[in-house]
């Protein structure tokens, strides 16, 4: 066996304990922080699993350890992130300078010699936990940003929870079976990132939007239960949770009804949580039919940290004399309130403006309020509202002294919007919104199409392989807007994590659901032939889900975007700052791919 080398590490820098008093042990890694004091310098030693204080010591040196000749010169020669190796006897750390934040708080090393292992030139942003430097910069250099302990902490969690997860999957008889990349189109709704192929010239493959087709024609394959941690690609304008790549946790299950996938997610998101993160989760996770959510929530993904539902006041507002209420109902809208419980000492009127203007900026056309008092309302609606009035409506709105009443009137889409929004914001503002805490929930049946305004015609609302809930629906055209698909979300915090359905499984239905769409024969069999073409020989009911890794690793670090949580991320202009990617290719390869550009290059 070969022999280890003299300066190769015998522990890590997140090791060493009063429990190694006096041990002679090796030590590698980066440089985080050098101080100077006479005849001592102390270096702070860092490496993945934590930092080591190290002690040059001139003369305690010399007596004690006997340090290599020339030691200490070198060592006051040394600079941040110079890569070096140490070796020296483990010590207690004086009276006084024991450090409780650190593993290794309570020893320091004690040099003999350092080896350096490699020099760095001043690095272009200080290596700090909380980051200083621009983000553009930090993107340009990921791998100087990457020894950050926050991004170090992400990449560790993520990896923990991705692991559990595929152990999780394991345990349950889920398969991980890889599906293309370079494949055909999918329509998960965004543009296709297009590969030229060389052989079939003028042809060209798409990256996956999704692994849907793919894992559908797993099921029919019998494989019966398929997962896959895919890299999924996607043409459309980034956000703080949108990246141009991203990571999902794909799944899918044959012979099986939404309750059997939401059952066996919702026990994989627990465990992997748990494992992950070390966050519990209170289950179950409520489960709300969509319109319910739209209801209760004016969204369909509620954030159920805080309570503070959207109620309905449409019964009440008919009758009343403030005109902005009746006069809504008369025009076929609705009226509803929410009840921000002890808020009203919270919300001076300017408080109150700047609330108004942000439901404005939804589209409704005013806020109405009022604040519960012992002697009754105050506020704008107060004088609509006195005496019996008001306690009714206080009693309706479950309110009592020191509630904030808020309202909205018109139609009801505006409604929903505009409250679910300030039902957000006022819970932020609350502090109802705590990052370290985190609840989950099913929305279930959702609408099969919507309308597109743009394009003036239905589109599938989530993917056009969903099955209707009722399996006997003839006509899509009759009623487009009721019907229901098997689709659901899961969500978390406010935030839509991930979207499955339980699929059309059968060719006719499928077809006449392209149809519909607007997706001719011609183009069915272009895009989906293959599917369709598979059904015919024995497609088993299935359903499954995909969830989206970047942002559930996002949300449970309390990260600002998924860019914090990805090694090596793009810009929101889906550019890669450090490998400079996309970039122009030589004539040669483009002349062999038969490709010719129409870009006009400057100058
Ligand atoms: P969907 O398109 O809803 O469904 O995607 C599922 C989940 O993937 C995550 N996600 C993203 N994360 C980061 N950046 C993006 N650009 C991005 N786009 C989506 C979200 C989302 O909830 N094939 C279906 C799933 C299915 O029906 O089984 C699909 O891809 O967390
Ligand atoms: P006005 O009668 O227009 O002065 O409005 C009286 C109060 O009703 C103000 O607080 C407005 O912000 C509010 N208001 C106006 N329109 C609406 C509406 N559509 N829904 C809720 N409140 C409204």
């Amino acid at each position: 066996m070969k022999q280890r080398s003299p300066w190769q590490r015998t522990h890590t820098c997140g090791e060493l304990t009063i429990a190694d008093k006096d041990q002679q042990v090796v030590l590698n890694g980066w440089i985080e922080n050098h101080r100077h004091h006479g005849q001592i310098v102390f270096l702070d030693l860092r490496d993945r699993y934590g930092v080591t204080q190290v002690v040059v010591d001139q003369e305690a040196g010399d007596q004690q350890s006997g340090m290599a000749a020339g030691t200490f010169e070198l060592v006051r020669r040394l600079g941040a992130e110079d890569v070096i190796s140490v070796r020296g006897r483990v010590r207690p750390r004086g009276e006084g300078n024991v450090n409780k934040n650190r593993s290794t708080g309570e020893i320091e090393l004690l040099v003999q010699s350092v080896t350096v292992l490699s020099e760095a030139e001043t690095p272009p942003f200080e290596i700090l936990d909380k980051a200083e430097a621009n983000e553009e910069l930090r993107m340009q250099y990921r791998y100087l940003d990457l020894r950050r302990r926050p991004l170090q902490e992400a990449m560790l969690k993520r990896a923990r929870f991705v692991t559990a997860i595929r152990n999780f999957l394991q345990q349950h008889r889920f398969i991980d079976i890889e599906t293309p990349i370079l494949t055909k189109s999918t329509p998960e709704g965004a543009r296709d990132y297009l590969v030229p192929s060389r052989v079939h010239g003028g042809k060209f493959y798409a990256l996956p939007q999704s692994p849907q087709i793919f894992k559908q024609l797993c099921m029919v394959a019998g494989l019966d239960r398929y997962y896959q941690i895919a890299r999924c690609f996607r043409d459309e304008d980034l956000r703080a949770d949108r990246q141009p790549e991203f990571t999902q946790i794909d799944l899918e299950m044959s012979f099986v009804e939404e309750h059997d996938v939401l059952d066996i997610v919702e026990a994989m998101v627990v465990h992997g949580m748990r494992d992950g993160f070390g966050i519990e989760l209170p289950q179950p996770f409520p489960r709300f039919d969509y319109f319910e959510a739209m209801d209760k929530y004016g969204c369909d993904k509620p954030d159920l940290r805080f309570d503070m539902q959207l109620i309905d006041c449409t019964a009440l507002a008919a009758t009343s004399d403030f005109k902005v209420f009746a006069g809504a109902v008369q025009a076929g809208g609705i009226v509803k309130g929410l009840c921000a419980s002890g808020a009203a000492e919270k919300f001076s009127r300017k408080g109150i403006d700047e609330l108004t203007a942000f439901v404005n900026g939804f589209g409704a056309k005013g806020l109405a309020w009022a604040k519960v008092t012992d002697k009754g309302l105050e506020g704008s609606i107060a004088k609509f509202y006195d005496g019996d009035k008001g306690k009714q409506l206080g009693a309706h709105m479950a309110a009592k002294p020191g509630d904030l009443l808020l309202f909205v009137a018109d139609q009801k889409k505006v409604v929903h919007k505009a409250l679910g929004e300030l039902r957000l914001k006022v819970g932020g503002l609350l502090g109802l919104r705590d990052p370290k805490v985190f609840r989950c929930c099913w929305v279930l049946n959702f609408p099969m199409f919507e309308w597109n305004e743009d394009k003036a015609r239905w589109q599938f609302a989530h993917n056009p392989f969903s099955a209707p809930v009722d399996w006997d629906v003839q006509d899509f055209g009759k009623d487009t807007e009721q019907i229901k698909s098997r689709a659901y979300d899961f969500v978390m915090n406010g935030w839509e994590l991930g979207s499955g359905s339980i699929r059309i499984h059968r060719r006719e239905l499928q077809a006449r659901v392209f149809e519909f769409l607007g997706i001719t024969p011609e183009q069915q069999r272009a895009n989906f032939g293959f599917l369709l073409d598979a059904y015919k020989y024995g497609g088993p009911p299935h359903g499954g889900i995909a969830l989206g890794v970047d942002r559930i690793v996002a949300l449970a670090l309390g990260r600002e975007g998924i860019r914090d949580v990805i090694a090596f991320p793009k810009t929101a202009m889906a550019f890669d700052l450090m490998a400079e990617a996309p970039s122009e290719v030589s004539a040669e390869q483009m002349a062999e791919l038969q490709i010719l550009s129409t870009v006009k290059k400057p100058g």
